[in-house]
């Protein structure tokens, strides 16, 4: 390995590739480029319910915690971090410093903390001179190193608001904000936050992986079940726009926040399962009750929204005030459909055949998520009633078994080591990464181009895949070193790729270790 400075950070040759290959011609997707979001990020951002108050580095921790006490880790909640929470400002050279009044490990400190805990780090920046609040600086101007920051500080995700930016458009900040992304050379996720302007459903799949399509569904803490449904009318309309590694984005979720009723909780969260939605809970999740955490956590309903095709479901036909959205076909042949009464009195609905996408013919089973019921064999119509505000939501197959898609489960997204002993000295840590879905996937294929000082295999019982870390300090001088692991897989029913996996390396070499000082 060549000579590097002193406390350097390394990247791995996957991600130099990376870099220039996006450099070329311009990508189809931005995913293409990267292989993230696969299917629709799920997480958590403290906006809906919190706004800036009081979001700090405690009350992320805090829910870190009770994302993984709720269960909604093991459901495949991921990406976690402050929305507008003041986390930094810009100092008198230029550069971003983090607030450590309210975030005292810092940025990067944080980062490390939710990659431990086996989740993803999201931050919060916008496109123009300040954020919508005015409290923390904005990218324009500064674009290249603010991104370079946000890498460093390890982000996985990053989301792009649309305040203060007279005299730009969306068309052009935010691809600048790409490019600038991918020159800081760290795998992120883009979610461009221009509340629909600029139409970013005609361009922006080549430019970031996921875009607002709609105004905020509410203000911090006002939940509204009638703003949320005019959210769902303009974003039903924008079905052909979705699908793997670009998705149509209504907002925030506002499942178990207060002014919505049970029901209304399990149907918004039906309909952002049916519409391939991001789902990014917006709720505290430290004081939720057992009800929402079951709306949630519902693998059936997750098995809808994660599904491998990718495709957002739409309003085939109108029965009354009673919506059938269907149009989902499901990586395993079968059909999602969704029987929604946005209506006052309960609707009684026949679901036809023809509804779903199969002939009238088909001898079908029906399975409805939210009772756990399945019958069939039968043929024709299905009745179903369904109460104000309700929703059924079936699955339709011609087999009567209805397996769910992956949801990769981590125990943690970083690798520390420390070395400090004789100059041979081998480390070894291993990662565990399960599938919370039916299959056993193949193995994960780790991409080439690891530096010298990094091997990883990966071997597999049943659903648990093991990823061994070994770091060999031979020849390395006192100093830091990172990597950046890539690997990738396919959901073997489909054939379809997965997101990419993506964790950190780190290596400190410090006191009697390695050679000399590599200044
Ligand atoms: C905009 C976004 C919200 C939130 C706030 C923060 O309104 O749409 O989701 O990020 O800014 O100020």
């Amino acid at each position: 390995m060549t000579k590097l400075p002193r406390i350097v950070t390394t990247v791995s040759m996957g991600l130099l590739l990376l870099v220039g290959f996006c450099r070329g011609e311009e990508a189809k997707l931005r995913s293409d480029q990267d292989g993230l979001a696969l299917t629709p990020p799920m997480g958590w951002y403290p906006w809906n319910e919190f706004g800036q108050e009081p979001q700090n580095e405690k009350l992320i921790k805090e829910t870190v915690e009770a994302l993984v006490r709720s269960g909604m880790k093991e459901a495949g909640y991921t990406y976690i971090g402050p929305d507008e929470g003041i986390c930094f400002s810009r100092n008198a050279s230029g550069k971003l410093t983090p607030n450590l009044a309210r975030y005292p490990s810092g940025l990067h400190g944080l980062g490390d903390y939710v990659h431990q805990q086996g989740l993803k780090y999201a931050l919060y920046t916008d496109a123009g001179t300040r954020t919508c609040s005015k409290a923390m600086p904005g990218t324009k101007g500064h674009e290249f190193e603010d991104m370079k920051a946000f890498a460093e500080w390890r982000a996985d995700y990053v989301k792009v608001d649309w305040c203060n930016t007279t005299g730009q458009t969306p068309q052009t900040a935010y691809p600048k904000l790409r490019d600038a992304q991918l020159a800081a050379g760290r795998p992120i996720v883009f979610s461009l936050c221009s509340w629909g302007q600029g139409q970013p459903w005609k361009w922006a799949a080549s430019v970031g992986h996921l875009w607002r399509t709609t105004a905020d569904i509410c203000g911090p803490g006002k939940a509204s079940w009638t703003a949320a449904m005019k959210n769902v009318e303009a974003n039903e309309k924008l079905s052909a726009s979705a699908g793997p590694g670009h998705w149509n984005d209504p907002d925030m979720m506002i499942t178990g926040m207060s002014g919505l009723s049970e029901v209304q909780n399990r149907s918004l969260f039906s309909l952002w399962c049916m519409m391939a939605s991001p789902l990014m809970a917006g709720n505290d999740l430290r004081s939720m009750t057992e009800s929402t955490i079951k709306v949630l956590t519902d693998r059936e309903a997750i098995g809808i929204n994660q599904d491998p095709l990718g495709i957002q479901g739409r309003i085939v036909r109108k029965d009354g005030a009673a919506e059938i959205w269907a149009g989902k076909r499901l990586f395993d042949g079968s059909q999602a459909v969704l029987v929604f009464n946005p209506g006052e009195a309960p609707a009684q609905v026949q679901v036809t055949p023809g509804d779903a996408g199969v002939e009238e013919s088909a001898l079908l089973y029906v399975r409805d998520l939210w009772t756990r019921q399945t019958s069939g064999p039968r043929v024709g119509s299905i009745r179903v009633t369904v109460a104000p505000h309700d929703v059924a939501m079936l699955r339709i197959s011609k087999t009567n078994s209805f397996p769910l898609p992956p949801i990769i489960v981590a125990d943690s997204y970083r690798v520390a080591f420390h070395a400090s002993g004789n100059s041979t000295q081998k480390l070894t840590q291993a990662i565990t990464v399960k599938n919370n879905g039916s299959s056993e996937l193949p193995l994960w294929t780790v991409s080439p181009g690891l530096p010298s000082w990094l091997s990883v295999t990966v071997t597999a019982s049943g659903k648990t895949q093991t990823f061994s870390n070994k770091a060999s300090i031979a020849g390395l001088g006192r100093g830091h070193y990172h990597a950046v692991v890539k690997a990738d897989n396919r959901e073997p029913i489909s054939g379809l790729p997965m997101s990419a996996l993506y964790y950190d390396v780190d290596l400190e070499v410090s006191g009697a270790a390695g050679g000399p000082a590599n200044n």
